[in-house]
């Protein structure tokens, strides 16, 4: 029976994962679910961000369910040392689990055009892949510091990292439309030089059938959203990932709607790409759609069960029609969406 670990963490964190925790058990009644702590109320707890009992669980999990954490602006928890803030236990969580391929779909499903802010044309049919690299570059250099007035972050990455993550890029694109689009700053920047030689390298090695071409960052931000449709798969380091991402959000609507896999060496981690909401949180009112997603990706790429996957896209795609909640322009809460894409799920039941 594989097992689950949930981590519903902060904020609607919490919130959002009892919705997708809800489908799992309606569409894989089998598996085993184990709930622990992560980010800030696991320091309210433990003193530590990602406690011991949250590691030792990870042990034997097929998959991790996780939700958000972290706090408002003026959190108390933003005034710990770095490294007992919420947001470090999530990314201890990430290098623990070896996850450096962050996969965040980015689709506008057939009859949700109206969701979007952008025009109906612009919308439609857009289906994007941000391959986001997750365990180097800013985020984890260790060559950083603050000290009185100067402070610096270093963006490394070597030619190992940057082809494993590539590797999944074109992995992706060769199930898509073949074509990947590689993100950097290598006008400015010697460490885009590096990625954008070994993207290429690989590529003309093992990848000829697959259409890359580069961009710049700067000028990806502003095509993402007024051309999405030139994009399949993009690839690119982890903090570009990171705000591309939330910008491409924009495209079918919400944050609420961009769930993701992060992939790697072990299990891998499935969690919604936006943050704990402390704005809306406890009012129950955000939207589960990117957790349910999210639980939607952990059984096709965790489990390998793409046709339970499949139905809590087509149930999330239904419910999003019937009960669009309110980050859409709705007046859905969290648990009337819940319900609706349950409903959904039983007017679909498995095949077999
Ligand atoms: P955020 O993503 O939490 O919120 C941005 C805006 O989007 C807010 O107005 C919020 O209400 C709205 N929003 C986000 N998710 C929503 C949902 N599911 N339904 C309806 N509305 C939704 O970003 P932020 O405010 O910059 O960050 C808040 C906290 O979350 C910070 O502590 C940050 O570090 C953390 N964070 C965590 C994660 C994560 O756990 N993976 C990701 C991003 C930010
Ligand atoms: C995300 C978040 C995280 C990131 C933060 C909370 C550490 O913004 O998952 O996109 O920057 O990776
Ligand atoms: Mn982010």
């Amino acid at each position: 029976m594989p097992k689950i670990v949930t981590l519903p963490g902060d904020g609607i964190g919490p919130e959002v994962t009892a919705a997708a925790v809800q489908v799992l058990r309606e569409v894989a009644p089998d598996v085993t679910i184990e709930e622990h702590l992560i980010g800030g109320v696991a320091y309210d707890t433990h003193g530590d961000p990602f406690p011991q009992p949250t590691r030792d669980a990870l042990a034997n999990a097929d998959a991790v369910l996780l939700g958000t954490v972290g706090g408002a602006q003026d959190s108390a928890w933003n005034l710990l040392p770095r490294h007992l803030r919420p947001e470090s236990g999530l990314l201890a969580l990430r290098k623990a689990l070896g996850c450096y391929a962050n996969l965040r779909p980015v689709r506008v499903q057939p009859g949700l055009e109206h969701l979007s802010p952008l025009k109906a044309e612009l919308a439609r049919g857009v289906d994007i892949l941000i391959v986001r690299e997750l365990l180097g570059g800013v985020y984890f250099d260790g060559d950083r510091k603050i000290d009185g007035d100067t402070a610096y972050n270093t963006m490394r990455y070597t030619t190992p990292e940057v082809e494993r993550v590539a590797k999944v890029a074109f992995w992706a694109a060769e199930q898509r439309r073949g074509r990947v689009t590689s993100v950097d700053k290598a006008n400015v920047l010697e460490v885009s030089e590096l990625w954008r030689r070994d993207v290429t390298a690989l590529r003309d090695r093992d990848y000829r059938g697959i259409h890359l071409n580069h961009e710049y960052v700067d000028s990806v931000a502003m095509l993402i959203v007024s051309d999405p449709s030139r994009y399949d798969v993009i690839v690119t380091e982890n903090l570009f990932g990171d705000i591309l991402s939330d910008l491409a959000a924009v495209i079918p609507g919400s944050l609420g709607l961009m769930p993701s896999a992060s992939l790697g060496d072990g299990a891998g981690l499935f969690e919604p790409i936006h943050g704990s909401a402390p704005d809306i949180a406890g009012k129950g009112i955000a939207n589960p759609a990117a957790a349910i997603m999210s639980a939607g990706m952990l059984l096709r790429h965790g489990l390998k069960r793409p046709d339970a996957a499949n139905r809590i896209d087509r149930a999330v795609a239904l419910a999003l029609r019937a009960q669009p909640t309110r980050d859409l322009g709705g007046a859905a809460d969290t648990q009337t969406f819940t319900r609706a894409v349950l409903s959904a799920l039983e007017s679909s039941p498995a095949v077999g």
